[in-house]
């Protein structure tokens, strides 16, 4: 996707000015702590730029899918609040309401080493109503808007499209661009050959990106929950597996496309199964065909190898989705050796967000990746060609044909 036209944080001049920047925070959080940092740690870069360039900070993020005002306590920002702070050794104030005339009075005393953060901004319903009255009144006290929420910028949602649309001056954060610049790695000239590695449990989150792709990839791996899906499209028995009983057709169908392209298709040859998801359960390890009462939960040994030796040969991969049911520890081992196998290659290995991530971060290569994502429906929406209404709003308005 061209980002011609649309400005970088780098370009305006932040000292004194009242600097909103439209972050996804939206972390893991188990009884108030937080479990996975990854998302707060990405959006340093901006956030540190902004402060050392002495902006008057507004941070604003969603957290989870707040219901009702009784999921405030469950969904409170106030644990990123507090990690934020360590990290940028800066005060965070939380504040609770965004449209009030609180963040105004705050920001004309702030300090330099003070920064707002708003409360889940999904607290708020026109949020999601990508209302103009919640936007009009968030405006009232921005002067530069910027968005480094990648992870949310799918989301036609009010701080990221019609937030934006009011303020002149905006533009991108440094992890917006990083994360268009790897994505378009893949997208654009992907290295020779191009494998997608893809797994977790819907084909149908996966079919945009497959066929968006179809031309450039060379071959497809598929494994996780989809290849049973797959596997009982070629009449393969699958025994209880969770599979997509309605999208069994859709595989068979994309089978077929792919076979005429003369597409190589990896699909397991062998499976770790239990006859009931626990992590505690006894499993064995069946050949492609699963028995009656058991189901799938990773690759089998031989698969590994099988997948292992063609990502090795790979110039490029894009991951998305684990290949078992990682976060239970005895069905992890498929989706540990793919990272590390990918730890070790020289291809330029891309991860989509999501449970990828999450798998890739579980089994300690994540540094050797190229990219992981902080975008999982992101990732995958704009590796679909789909344009994102987050960096569609940053555009400068079109010009009319001149009278
Ligand atoms: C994500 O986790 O993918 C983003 O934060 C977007 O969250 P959402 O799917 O709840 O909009």
């Amino acid at each position: 996707m061209s980002l011609a036209g649309i400005k970088s944080i780098e370009d305006f001049e932040l000292k004194d000015q009242r600097v909103f920047i439209r972050l996804d925070l939206n972390v893991p959080i188990k009884n108030g702590v937080i479990t996975d940092d990854t998302r707060i740690r990405a959006a340093l870069p901006t956030v540190k730029y902004a402060l050392d360039h002495k902006a008057k900070i507004i941070l604003c993020s969603h957290l989870g899918r707040p219901k009702n005002s009784e999921d405030r306590k469950d969904f409170s920002l106030e644990p990123v609040a507090d990690r934020l702070s360590e990290l940028l050794d800066a005060e965070v104030q939380l504040v609770e309401e965004p449209g009030s005339d609180t963040p105004k009075a705050l920001l004309s005393g702030i300090h330099r080493r003070q920064l707002i953060l708003l409360e889940n901004i999904r607290f708020d319903p026109g949020e999601e109503k990508n209302s103009m009255e919640l936007a009009n009144k968030i405006a009232s006290y921005v002067d530069i808007y910027i968005n480094d929420a990648f992870g949310a910028s799918h989301r036609a949602h009010a701080t990221i499209v019609a937030l934006p649309s009011i303020i002149k001056k905006k533009g991108l954060g440094f992890l917006m661009k990083k994360e268009i610049e790897m994505l378009d790695k893949v997208l654009i000239e992907p290295a020779k050959p191009f494998c997608a590695l893809m797994g977790g449990s819907k084909v149908s989150d996966k079919i945009g990106v497959i066929e968006h792709l179809l031309e450039k990839i060379d071959t497809f791996v598929i494994g996780g929950a989809m290849a049973y899906t797959f596997l009982a499209a070629q009449n393969i028995s699958v025994g209880s597996s969770k599979i997509e009983k309605d999208k069994i057709s859709l595989a068979k169908e994309l089978l077929g496309r792919l076979d005429a392209r003369k597409k190589k298709i990896l699909l397991p040859v062998d499976h770790v199964i239990v006859e009931r998801l626990e992590k505690d359960a006894p499993s064995k390890i069946c050949d492609v065909a699963i028995p009656a009462g058991f189901m799938g939960v990773d690759i089998g040994p031989k698969t590994i190898e099988l997948f292992s030796q063609e990502l090795k040969k790979a110039g490029t991969v894009f991951w998305n989705g684990p290949m078992g049911v990682f976060e239970m520890p005895p069905f992890s081992k498929g989706s540990f050796k793919i990272a590390e196998v990918l730890a070790d290659s020289t291809a330029v290995t891309v991860v989509g967000g999501g449970d990828s991530a999450a798998a890739v971060n579980a089994s300690g290569f994540a540094n050797k990746m190229t990219h992981i994502s902080t975008g999982g429906g992101a990732s995958l929406e704009y590796l679909q060609g789909d344009k994102l209404p987050g960096i569609e709003a940053l555009r400068p308005p079109q010009r009319g044909p001149q009278k």
